[in-house]
């Protein structure tokens, strides 16, 4: 794996741009998202209205280019952005972060011209939603191994099989859908097709019953025959598992930055409680064993923004960063599950109930270490570039 330059010169200062960028966003979070998401939470509701509302703030697809409708920003700002969805909603985060990092970022790295006018100005404004259907009932971690199958036909392809954990399946109006052309090709077979949901043999379900994200729509989708023109297709045959592992590479960072806003609203919430609640006689912000529990979480909280922001600061340079983001996302998650935790212990019996955001960070969280590649995906990637050896696959055990 090539080798980003470290060297990078990084002050930790942001630029007058990117602090404001942090602050209009976090007065949007807590104006917009914070005071719907526990009804939404409750509801088990997708709320389309605040993914309009995302869109028209120029949310979605901030990263890309003017021209084709977002608004050229830099990572390390689409990062900041994303932190304070994170820090008010998790549920509003996954959409920022499908619709872009996914959807759009892919269609601008390997659409045509045309994939790009047709759909990238109405995902960037919101008015259209796509989803990223790479895994499968058989298949997560093993991406390369689909058994969804594009078959050719005279007039384009066919496309067959099942998705499974789709984020947005039941609602986006395209699908970023990756099939296996030529099994025997393994993963240079795969191919990304754009198929709009509306297309005759696409249906999806609703996948109810999370321990989080519950106003995020998560679909099973079914694919039965789709007929697509050759024009349909992201990029070239043989193109899709790379389609597939550079998207994540920015829906890792992505996903990742939604955590450091995790970690920050718990440090929030947990501090204003320890000032409040008494016990004692004292404010329970006395006892040295709370203090702990905080300066855990601001720690957590640090580094894993730091991670971030080095991850961010390669992708705007334009350097590696595999590793470097499998590191954030690895550790930003992790760290944002720990302080969730911690938090509700800061809130005792009032952190167990929902009159506070902390019991949703933890169920919110938990699933963060599972999708876009599970924490332990990412220690072997991590492991895999420092020791040059793949331990993806286990050994042969037939001697
Ligand atoms: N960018 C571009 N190309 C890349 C790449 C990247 N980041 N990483 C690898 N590639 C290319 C390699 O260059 C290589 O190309 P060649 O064949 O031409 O040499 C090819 O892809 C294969 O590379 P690897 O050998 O590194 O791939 P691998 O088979 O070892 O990958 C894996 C294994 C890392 C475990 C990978 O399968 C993986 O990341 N799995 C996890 C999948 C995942 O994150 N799924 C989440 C789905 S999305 C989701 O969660 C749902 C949602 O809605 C949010």
């Amino acid at each position: 794996m090539d080798q980003p330059d470290l060297n990078l010169n990084m002050d930790f200062q942001l630029t007058d741009e990117q602090r404001l960028i942090s602050e209009s966003a976090r007065e949007f979070a807590d104006r917009e998202i914070l005071p719907r998401a526990r009804d939404s939470d409750r509801a088990g509701r997708f709320d389309r209205e605040l993914a309009s509302k995302l869109g028209e703030v120029g949310y979605l697809g901030a990263p890309v280019a003017e021209e084709y409708g977002g608004r050229g920003l830099d990572y390390i700002g689409y990062g900041l952005i994303v932190e304070q969805v994170g820090r008010a909603d998790s549920s509003a985060r996954t959409v920022v972060s499908v619709q872009t990092s996914l959807v759009a970022g892919s269609i601008e790295r390997w659409g045509s011209e045309e994939q790009k006018r047709e759909w990238l100005p109405r995902l960037c404004s919101g008015e259209a939603l796509g989803c990223f259907a790479l895994t499968e009932p058989d298949t997560g971690s093993d991406a390369a191994n689909l058994r969804t199958r594009a078959t050719k036909t005279e007039s384009g392809w066919a496309i067959s099989g099942n998705k499974m954990w789709i984020s947005m399946g039941n609602v986006a109006d395209v699908a970023l859908v990756f099939a296996q052309t030529d099994p025997a090709k393994k993963h240079k077979g795969l191919a990304c097709f754009l198929v709009p949901t509306a297309s005759e043999g696409y249906s999806s379900e609703e996948i109810h019953g999370k321990l989080g994200l519950r106003s995020s729509d998560t679909a099973e989708i079914s694919l039965d025959e789709i007929e697509l023109p050759d024009q349909a297709m992201l990029g070239e045959v043989g193109d899709g598992f790379k389609v597939a592992m550079s998207a994540l590479d920015n829906g890792r960072y992505s996903v990742a930055a939604g955590c450091v806003g995790i970690c920050d609203g718990c440090v929030e919430a947990s501090v204003s409680y320890a000032k409040e609640r008494r016990q004692f006689g004292v404010p329970i912000a006395s006892f040295q064993l709370v203090q702990e529990l905080i300066a855990d979480m601001i720690v957590k909280r640090d580094a894993a923004r730091m991670l971030v922001w080095r991850a961010g600061a390669l992708k705007d340079e334009g350097q590696p960063n595999t590793v470097q983001t499998s590191m954030a996302k690895l550790y930003a998650t992790e760290a944002a599950v720990e302080c969730a935790n911690a938090a509700i212990q800061v809130h005792g019996g009032a952190g167990y109930v929902d009159d506070y955001p902390v019991e949703r960070y933890l169920r919110d969280a938990r699933v963060t270490t599972l999708y876009e590649g599970t924490s332990q995906i990412h220690k072997l990637i991590i492991g895999r570039d420092a020791t040059g050896i793949n331990a993806m696959v286990p050994p042969s055990h037939d001697g």
